[in-house]
């Protein structure tokens, strides 16, 4: 079995908050990322996908397709976008980076498994600090 780990960056704003909770609420249990007026983070995705070499080209899936895939499905959708308000597969959803992994796991699986790949993670760093690992 072999990784293979595909890194891409995107930008977006955000705010985590529930509607059904006031502001004072909001605030003491999603900290500063429940500011009403939104902020914005510099993201890291890693996708993860895993499977055994092709023997005719040595690959565990073309980069390049795994690429496009990436930028079409997620980047392009959710880059320099708010993800509360303009992201399709975030839509009813609370903007944190765990339910973040979820949804782009969501997004890719379809398509890498059609290029004979397994996905096997994804992580988002919202910070240097701070990242998530989903693996389905
Ligand atoms: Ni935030």
């Amino acid at each position: 079995m072999i990784y293979l780990t595909r890194r891409e960056r995107f930008s977006a704003a955000h705010r985590m908050f529930r509607q059904d909770w006031t502001d004072e609420k909001n605030q003491k249990i999603f900290g500063k990322c429940s500011n009403p007026n939104w902020h914005g983070h510099n993201y890291e995705l890693f996708v993860t996908v895993k499977g055994e070499l092709s023997e005719e080209t040595g690959f565990v899936i073309n980069i390049d397709t795994l690429k496009k895939i990436i930028l079409e499905k997620v980047i392009q959708k959710i880059d320099h976008k708010n993800i509360n308000l303009e992201v399709d597969f975030m839509k009813g959803k609370i903007a944190t980076s765990e339910n973040l992994a979820i949804a782009v796991w969501n997004q890719l699986k379809p398509f890498i498994e059609k290029e004979g790949a397994q996905l096997h993670c994804i992580k988002i760093e919202e910070t240097e600090n701070n990242s998530i690992e989903y693996y389905g």
